[in-house]
C-alpha cells in the first residue's frame, strides 16, 4: 500500500472530467493535478512542442513523489505516452478515443469522433482507428477552437454552440450513431451535445474506463492507498479561479502556480 499522490496533468482544466471519475472509484487516494493551462490549446501544436511539453509536467509531478501519472489529455497521451513509459519508473494512464466500444456497438456502422488536430494526425490515433475502420465509417473532426472557450468558461456561450453546430451537423446528415469524445475538455460540452445530436446517437468519453484503468494498476503493483481522508492540490499556471469553477463541489485546494 502507499500514500504517495496520484499526479493528473492535462494542458488545463479539461482533465478535471478525469480527476473526478478517478475520484469517484478511488476516494482514498491522495492526488496532484497539474492544469498546464497557459500553454493550451496543446491540439495545436507540434508533436515535439506536445512532448516537451509533458516531459516538464512530469518531471513536475515526480519531484512531488507521485506514485503513477495520468496524462488526462489524449492529445499528450497520443504524442508522448510511449516515451514517457520508456523513460521514467512510475506507470502511466493515457486517455485514448474510445473507439472501440463506438465501433462494436454502432448500427449504423457510422460514428464520429471529435478530437484535437494534435490527436488526430498522431500515429498512436491513426493505428487505432484504422484497427476498428472495417466495415465503419469512422469521420473525424478536429474541434479546433472549443478547449480555449472550454479554458474561459464558455461553455454554454452562442459561439461554442455555433462551433458545435458546424461541426457536429455533417456527422449527424451521415447518420452517425455513436460520438466519441477524444479530449479530455469536451465532457463538459454533452449538456449541448445533447442538444444538438439526435437522441439516439450515443456520446462516450474515456472517463471510466480510465478510472478502471487506474484502479487495476494500483492494484496490481500493490500501491493502492488505504482507508484515510484523502487529501488533493490541484495547480493552474494561469488563473487559478477557472480551475476553481470546475471544482466547486469538491473539498480540495486549488492554487496559482508559476510554472
Ligand atoms: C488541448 O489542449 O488541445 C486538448 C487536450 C486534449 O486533447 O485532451
Amino acid at each position: 500500500m502507499s500514500t504517495k499522490p496520484i499526479g493528473v496533468f492535462d494542458s488545463g482544466v479539461g482533465g478535471t472530467s478525469i480527476w473526478k471519475e478517478i475520484h469517484k472509484l478511488l476516494p482514498f487516494e491522495n492526488s496532484i493535478y497539474l492544469a498546464d493551462s497557459k500553454n493550451a490549446p496543446y491540439g495545436e501544436k507540434s508533436a515535439d512542442e506536445i512532448l516537451a511539453l509533458s516531459i516538464k509536467n512530469t518531471e513536475f509531478l515526480l519531484k512531488q513523489n507521485c506514485k503513477l501519472i495520468v496524462v488526462a489529455c489524449n492529445t499528450a497521451t497520443t504524442n508522448a505516452i510511449a516515451y514517457l513509459r520508456n523513460n521514467y519508473d512510475v506507470p502511466f494512464i493515457g486517455i485514448e478515443p474510445a473507439i472501440k466500444p463506438a465501433a462494436l456497438n454502432s448500427k449504423s456502422k457510422t460514428i464520429g469522433v471529435l478530437a484535437t488536430k494534435g490527436t488526430l494526425s498522431s500515429a498512436l490515433f491513426n493505428s487505432t482507428s484504422k484497427s476498428y475502420s472495417e466495415g465503419i465509417l469512422i469521420i473525424e473532426q478536429d474541434g479546433e477552437g472549443l478547449v480555449p472557450l472550454i479554458e474561459a468558461g464558455q461553455v454554454h456561450s452562442k459561439n461554442t454552440k455555433d462551433l458545435l453546430l458546424k461541426y457536429l451537423n455533417p456527422m449527424i446528415n451521415k447518420g452517425m450513431d455513436h460520438l466519441v469524445l477524444g479530449c479530455t475538455h469536451y465532457p463538459y460540452l454533452i449538456p449541448v451535445i445533447k442538444d444538438i445530436v439526435p437522441s439516439n446517437v450515443q456520446i462516450i468519453d474515456s472517463g471510466e474506463a480510465v478510472a478502471r484503468q487506474t484502479k487495476n494498476i494500483l492494484e496490481k503493483l500493490n500501491i493502492a492507498a488505504p482507508v484515510q481522508v484523502s487529501k488533493h492540490q490541484f495547480y493552474s499556471n494561469t488563473n487559478s479561479k477557472s480551475l476553481k469553477d470546475f471544482l466547486l463541489d469538491y473539498d480540495v485546494t486549488v492554487d496559482y502556480l508559476d510554472f
